[in-house]
């Protein structure tokens, strides 16, 4: 069949645009559409970006008013909440423009409009904000890369303004005397590290009798164990049974998960940080016979393809971590395939970063994954308070631990409480990608005096040998 387009991307968020640009470099005509009037999807417009600006700006003013004086530096910093925004805002225009410059640069078309699809072969595009009439576009293939949209709580209204999720908590004009967040998750943690690093009392209820479900355990207790000392406050083991807001505050009953008695607590804003759900709203998956699983996410074989031929999907849409690099892989994975080459993602090494401060992150297996698994391994842990750089910074909290199978030494999973480990994690992802064993990575000479050093020593404690320990 022949039509105006290789490949029509649906969606341009990392996923998407990656597709897109990756497809365009192996020669294929591509278009994509997106509802939003800017490109980059929730990550660049309202989540990952912008809440690293605010990560990065409140850690600094964190330090100018907690670090700078044990270092000879005397400010008396006072906070302008409307311009950190704005250094917000900036950050995220510079971003979203530069994948506007990419598209151009890889001769991209790009539709702005609400895309459906009407056949495996025609996209319908109604333009955003716009009266004009909808266009439809001819097309080979089509991948859908559409994302995900907050989950809410049954009951409980997200107003953006006291009620919030992260597009809100990204906003608020002014810093709440006490927050509330729901799940201690990546987004719970990081907004409620910003609110608090501003002045917020933030206080944070987990169902779970833990924080980031799905993280190593050693690492979560490490990380909840600073941010405590911070001044974050706990309940674990809880849930919110119900939530009344007006403009004096929100009331909220909590309860123990299993049941039991009722407690009630006020707070200036709530943050409801409960997951994403995929997002295929108004995309005609049902009219197109495109199947999804119960939990709304859309079938995909080992090729990304739906069970429609020609019908491709990526990203938070399918199965697996909702996580911007996992969707960005998918991305050139689809392309390549489409393209008639391998395509293929690795999932044993997609890493995860908490961006706090200190940051967590991790690559492969947890301890409780390779137990449940029965495989034996052996556990190499090196704390940055041995660390020459780490003493000399003062930024000695937490660890690299490095779980290394026993037999055959092959590391297969690597995590890290400490500063700047959203970096340091890279070198983990390369070992691992590489099949290398803790005696590769011990081997390996690191830089001194760097933070990496710490993952070298933790390499050879692996062995019961590391030096500064
Ligand atoms: P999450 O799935 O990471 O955490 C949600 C937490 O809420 C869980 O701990 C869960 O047990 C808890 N929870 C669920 N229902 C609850 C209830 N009724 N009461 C109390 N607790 C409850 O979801 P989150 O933090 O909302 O993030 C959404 C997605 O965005 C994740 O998939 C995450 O990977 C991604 N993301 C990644 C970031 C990063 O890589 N740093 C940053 C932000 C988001």
């Amino acid at each position: 069949m022949s039509g105006a387009y290789d490949l029509i991307v649906i969606g341009t968020g990392p996923g998407g645009y990656v597709c897109a640009i990756r497809a365009a470099q192996l020669g294929l005509k591509v278009a994509v559409v997106e509802k939003r009037t800017s490109f980059g999807g929730t990550c660049l417009n309202i989540g990952c970006i912008p809440s690293k600006a605010l990560l990065h700006a409140t850690e600094k003013y964190e330090e100018a008013n907690h670090k700078f004086a044990d270092m000879g530096i005397k400010v008396s910093p006072k906070l302008d909440l409307k311009k950190m925004m704005t250094f917000k805002k900036d950050g995220v225009k510079g971003n979203v423009e530069g994948v506007a410059y990419l598209l151009k640069k890889n001769k991209i078309d790009t539709h702005i409009g609400h895309g459906a699809i009407l056949s495996p072969s025609r996209v319908e595009v109604v333009p955003t904000g716009k009266e004009s009439t909808p266009i439809v576009l001819e097309t080979k293939t089509i991948v859908i890369a559409t994302g995900s949209d907050v989950a809410g709580l049954p009951g409980i209204k997200i107003d953006e303004k006291r009620v919030v999720s992260s597009t809100g908590a990204l906003k608020l004009n002014r810093v709440p005397k006490k927050m509330i967040v729901v799940g201690a998750g990546v987004i719970g943690l990081e907004l409620g590290s910003v609110w608090r690093r501003l002045g917020a009392q933030v206080h944070v209820i987990e169902y779970l009798d833990r924080i980031l479900p799905g993280m190593d355990l050693g690492l979560a207790k490490e990380i909840q164990k600073i941010l405590k000392k911070q001044g974050l406050t706990f309940d674990l083991g809880s849930k919110l049974t119900g939530l009344k807001s007006d403009d004096a505050g929100c009331r909220l009953t909590i309860e123990p998960a299993s049941g039991g008695e009722v407690t009630r607590a006020d707070a200036d804003v709530v943050l409801v940080a409960v997951g994403r759900i995929p997002f295929t709203q108004g995309l005609g998956l049902e009219e197109a016979g495109i199947t999804k699983d119960q939990r709304g996410y859309i079938d995909v074989n080992a090729q990304y393809q739906t069970n429609v031929p020609g019908i491709y999907a990526i990203g938070d849409v399918i199965k697996g971590p909702m996580l911007a690099h996992k969707a960005e892989e998918e991305g050139v994975a689809v392309a390549e395939i489409l393209a008639g080459q391998a395509g293929h993602v690795n999932y044993e090494v997609i890493p995860s970063v908490l961006y706090t401060w200190p940051e967590a992150a991790s690559v492969g297996k947890t301890e409780e994954q390779l137990k449940q698994a029965g495989t034996t391994y052996n556990v190499g842990k090196f704390p940055f308070t041995a660390n020459g750089r780490a003493k000399v910074n003062r930024t000695t909290e937490g660890f690299i631990k490095i779980l290394a199978d026993k037999e055959t030494d092959t590391i297969l999973g690597i995590h890290m409480v400490g500063p700047n480990v959203s970096e340091i994690i890279a070198q983990a992802a390369v070992i691992m990608e590489f099949g290398g064993s803790a005696e590769d990575l011990a081997r390996t000479c690191h830089a001194h005096p760097t933070l990496t050093e710490a993952v070298k020593e933790a390499a050879l404690a692996v062995d019961k040998r590391a030096i500064h320990m």
